[in-house]
């Protein structure tokens, strides 16, 4: 979410007339889009506040904004802490951020945070065309923001407020217009998907209508959605994601601990048992179904029996992938307050690194499972360290490399690749042939003199 609120913001920006700097060039404008999950965040925002102060100090006519969650929580603070940024905006308001620039150029700094959405600007949310994409071909639509869990680790309910739906017609404006620009990938958006539309009809959730839904919209071949949370995943969505054929074959269940204990702890509303049952009704029911999911080590009171149990639980689900988190102690939250249960850093490193080393096998078992099979890959472009080398994705989300052919094929083709090699984070092949070119329109880079 916060990516995705990071490419509004660059698009808002651009509307506004400017331009990305060039890389290691000094900006006239900073924007810090600030993450608050885990607590590194915080501290990186303000060492990274700290290394520009004297830069700003000398070229007062430097812009430096900082929004989202930290912003959001320490509000005021941030100008105390900090009195060379001059422009503050949090979660609920980030179409905000250009008049704000403007005003503070004036004015002097300028705070400006909202406590719930407001129902103007959150419409205003829907602009596809008010995001510079990493990636043209491949878009993310958000489709609720906020949260009403209530998970004792986690900060979002008070950072990112309370679930709100946009409406269906908002967000299939916003997929229709992403399909006529070329756009060939959306994954969907938001805290707990499955309950979205649930604040529209007052009851029943509307995902698995909305799936079926974007899925109609032509031109989309591939949708992928982030993140269900389990106990509100239900039979409907498994249906939504078997009928319509855009939707991949990937699914993100975050199971954060295999103990019932610790599940409980965290106020999560599913068992262990539970969480199996509905990770195996997906697995039964669709076809050769990648399962990634979250999990924290470390939760307050998690003893080393409770620990194996999550890796037990790990090893029965044989995940494709995992992103794993110490926990982290968040100003507000319940777990926050449960201090004297707290566990020594070095006990929960030594599990996390026996987590990652169960993870692992698993992910490395499922990749060398593929090796023979020719798949469909969405390339996005020459692979980080060599560009004789294009990596792409594959229906199922994973990461693919194969070596350049004197075939051409630009980013956003769709091709198909024979796997040879498997690693835990990714798999090797060779190109067998291009399927289609790239749908998405190429601008032509503006010239800045
Ligand atoms: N400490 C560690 N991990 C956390 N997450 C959320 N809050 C915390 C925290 N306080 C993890 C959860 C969630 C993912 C997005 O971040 O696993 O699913
Ligand atoms: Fe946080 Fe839980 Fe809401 Fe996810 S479902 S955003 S972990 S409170």
């Amino acid at each position: 979410m916060n990516e995705h609120d990071s490419e509004r913001l660059a698009g808002l920006m651009v509307a506004d007339g400017l331009v990305p700097a060039e890389k290691d060039a000094i900006a006239d404008v900073v924007i810090f889009n600030t993450c608050t999950i885990r607590e590194n965040a915080d501290l990186r925002l303000y060492s990274a506040l700290g290394e520009l102060k004297d830069y700003k100090k000398a070229h007062p006519e430097m812009q430096i904004a900082v929004g989202g969650c930290m912003a959001q929580k320490d509000r005021d603070d941030i100008l105390r802490r900090a009195n060379w940024v001059d422009v503050v905006f949090g979660t609920h308001n980030l179409t905000s951020a250009p008049g704000l620039l403007k005003k503070a150029l004036t004015d002097g700094p300028q705070i400006e945070i909202l406590d719930a959405p407001d129902p103007e600007a959150h419409k205003d949310m829907a602009p596809a065309l008010y995001a510079v994409r990493e990636l043209p071909f491949a878009a993310w639509i958000t489709i609720q923001t906020g949260c009403d869990n209530t998970c004792a680790y986690c900060i979002v309910p008070s950072v990112r407020g309370g679930e709100v739906s946009r409406s269906v017609e908002d967000i299939m404006q916003e997929a229709r217009m992403l399909a006529a620009s070329g756009v060939t990938e959306i994954t969907v958006l938001g805290q707990n998907v499955n309950s979205y539309g649930r604040d529209i009809t007052g009851r029943s959730p509307l995902f698995s209508d909305l799936l079926r839904e974007i899925g109609t919209v032509e031109g989309i071949e591939r949708i992928r959605f982030t993140s269900p949370h389990p106990k509100d995943f239900r039979d409907d969505t498994i249906q939504a994601m078997l009928e319509t054929k855009a939707v991949c074959n990937q699914l993100h269940l975050p199971l954060q601990s295999g103990s019932n204990r610790v599940l409980s702890s965290m106020r999560r509303g599913y068992t262990v048992e539970r969480y199996m049952e509905k990770l195996n009704a997906a697995r039964a029911a669709i076809d050769d179904l990648a399962i990634t999911t979250d999990i924290i080590v470390g939760f307050p009171g998690e003893t080393e029996a409770e620990f194996e149990e999550t890796l037990a639980a790990v090893a029965e689900a044989h995940f494709d992938a995992a992103y794993t988190f110490i926990f982290s102690a968040r100003e507000g939250t319940r777990a926050a307050e449960m201090q004297s249960e707290f566990i020594e850093d070095e006990v929960v490193a030594e599990r996390f690194d026996r987590l990652k080393e169960v993870l692992n096998r698993s992910a490395l078992e499922k990749h060398q499972a593929r090796v023979g099979n020719t798949e469909e890959v969405l390339v996005e472009g020459p692979s980080r360290r060599n560009d004789q080398v294009l990596s792409g994705r594959t229906r199922q989300g994973k990461l693919v490399h194969f070596p350049v052919t004197n075939e051409p094929v630009r980013a956003g083709s769709l091709v198909t690749v024979k796997l040879l090699k498997a690693a835990p984070y990714h798999l090797k092949g060779e190109l067998v042939s291009v399927l289609r070119a790239p749908k998405h329109k190429v601008r032509i880079p503006l010239q800045v003199s």
